[in-house]
C-alpha cells in the first residue's frame, strides 16, 4: 500500500471516490479530498495551493492532502490530510490529521495503514507530535487512532458531541 498525490490521469478514479461518499449520503471525510473544488482540475489546483500555502483563507493552515492505494493499481481506497500545524481551533478540535475510508473497504485494516503511512510523511516535514481527535463515538476512527500509537489526552465538546484527543509521538 501507498500514499499518492494525484495527478491529471486520476480523474474517473477521483470521481468515483467522492461518487462512493455522495452516493451513501456520508460527509466527504476528509472534507479536503474534494475541497472547495467543483471540477478535478480545480481539485488539482487547490491541493496544491493547499500544500504550498497559496491562497489560504483565514483559519487554514498549509496540508497536504494524500490517496491510499494498493501497489498495482490506481483504485483510491481513502484519503487523509495532513495540517502542517495546530492553530487554536486544530489544536481544540481538528487535529493534524483527517482520514476516510470509502463504505465498501472499510473493515479491512486500510484506516490503520493509511494513518501509518501518513506518520511516516509527518516525520518529513518535521512534525514531532501529531495531535489526532474524534468524536467518542466513532469507534473504528478511535481504535485506528489507538493502533498507531496514539494516547488520549482528554475529551472536549464539540456541537454538543464529545470529541476524543490523541496525541502520537513520532
Ligand atoms: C473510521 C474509518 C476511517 C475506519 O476505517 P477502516 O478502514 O474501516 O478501519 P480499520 O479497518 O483500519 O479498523 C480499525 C479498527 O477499528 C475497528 N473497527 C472498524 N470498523 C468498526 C466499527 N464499525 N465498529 C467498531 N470497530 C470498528 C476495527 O476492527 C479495527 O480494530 P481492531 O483491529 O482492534 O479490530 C472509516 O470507518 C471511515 O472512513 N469512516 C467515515 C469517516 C470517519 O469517520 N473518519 C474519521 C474521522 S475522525
Amino acid at each position: 500500500m501507498k500514499l499518492i498525490k494525484l495527478t491529471r490521469d486520476y480523474k474517473c478514479e477521483w470521481k468515483s471516490l467522492i461518487g462512493e461518499f455522495e452516493k451513501n449520503n456520508e460527509k466527504l471525510t476528509p472534507l479536503s479530498m474534494k475541497g472547495n473544488a467543483n471540477t478535478f482540475e480545480d481539485f488539482l489546483i487547490e491541493s496544491n495551493n493547499n500544500s504550498k500555502g497559496i491562497n489560504l483563507k483565514d483559519g487554514i493552515v498549509p496540508s497536504d492532502v494524500y490517496f491510499l492505494v494498493d501497489d498495482n493499481s490506481k483504485y483510491l481506497i481513502g484519503a487523509i490530510d495532513i495540517r502542517h500545524y495546530l492553530n487554536k481551533y486544530l489544536l481544540q478540535y481538528g487535529g493534524n490529521i483527517g482520514y476516510g475510508i470509502r463504505a465498501s473497504e472499510r473493515k479491512k485494516g486500510y484506516a490503520t495503514q493509511m494513518l501509518a503511512l501518513a506518520l511516516e510523511k509527518c516525520k518529513e516535514i518535521g512534525i514531532s507530535r501529531v495531535l489526532i481527535t474524534c468524536f467518542k463515538s466513532n469507534i473504528a476512527s478511535a481504535n485506528t487512532i489507538i493502533k498507531n500509537g496514539g494516547i488520549l489526552e482528554n475529551e472536549v465538546i464539540e456541537d454538543e458531541n464529545i470529541k476524543q484527543r490523541y496525541w502520537i509521538q513520532l
